[in-house]
């Protein structure tokens, strides 16, 4: 399937859903994970992004997400974060799944966005279980501190972790019932998110890459669109 032939079909469906990865964000300046840029400090987010790091290590884990949130805040939603947004404007049921915490996608004007993994401007309490935003670019003290005195930890899923079953369940359900899946900016490697696109398929939709590269999904897709999101997406969606 052509861009033209993915452009009628997004324009007639009445149910759409939008999968988005750490690449829909990559031209605001948000390194992705898995590409170049994403290391810290020469750490891979699998060393970091976990409950056993954070219990051996939270000021290491803690300085992490600092530096995140401190990229995050200097960051605006750029041409693909907007025009996922004025999609949803026009299209009867438009569901937003992102596997990102960087918030970009609600600064765009998206509405019905479904967190997969959290939002790296919540904190949460190790303790009390108490969460808060806190929009602070930089924290202090770090690691931060809960009211009732114990440490706070990122508001985000962390691997090993389960996603949120609320989430989970809607994210699921709109992929089975859609008419067309976007699957934008990501390697499609970190499950359950990944199997998303394999579930809308299997229930009779179509589904639409729209990557940098060739993934691990490419060769199955209905429509492979290999180019910049920034780029791609204003020219697929547009009315
Ligand atoms: N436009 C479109 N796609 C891009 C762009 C761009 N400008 N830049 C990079 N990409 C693609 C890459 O080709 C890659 O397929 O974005 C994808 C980013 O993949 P990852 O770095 O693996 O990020 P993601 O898929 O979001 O990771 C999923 O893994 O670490 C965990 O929780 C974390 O949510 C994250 C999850």
């Amino acid at each position: 399937m052509n861009i033209e032939e993915a452009r009628g079909r997004i324009a007639a469906a009445q149910r759409i859903v939008a999968l988005t990865g750490s690449g829909i964000s990559a031209e605001s300046g948000i390194p992705t994970f898995r590409g170049p840029g994403g290391l810290w400090r020469n750490f891979r987010p699998e060393d970091l992004a976990t409950p056993q790091a954070f219990r051996r290590d939270p000021q290491l884990v803690w300085e992490w997400y600092d530096w995140r949130r401190s990229l995050i805040a200097q960051a605006n939603p750029n041409a693909g974060h907007i025009a996922l947004a004025e999609l949803e404007q026009r299209t009867p049921s438009f569901t937003l799944v992102t596997q990102n915490v960087d918030g970009l996608h609600a600064r765009a004007g998206s509405v019905n966005v479904v967190r997969l993994h959290g939002d790296i401007w919540t904190l949460r309490c190790t303790r009390c279980e108490r969460s808060w935003e806190d929009m602070r670019a930089s924290l202090d003290p770090l690691p931060p501190i809960c009211e009732c005195g114990a440490m706070a930890r990122p508001g985000v899923v962390w691997f090993g972790e389960p996603l949120p079953t609320r989430e989970w369940n809607i994210a699921a359900q709109a992929s089975h019932q859609s008419e067309v899946f976007l699957i934008i900016g990501t390697s499609a490697v970190v499950q359950p998110a990944a199997s998303l696109a394999g579930v809308a398929q299997d229930a009779g939709a179509i589904v639409i890459e729209v990557n940098a590269a060739q993934t691990e999904i490419s060769d199955w897709v209905d429509c492979h669109l290999e180019g910049n999101a920034s780029e791609i997406l204003p020219l697929l969606l547009a009315p």
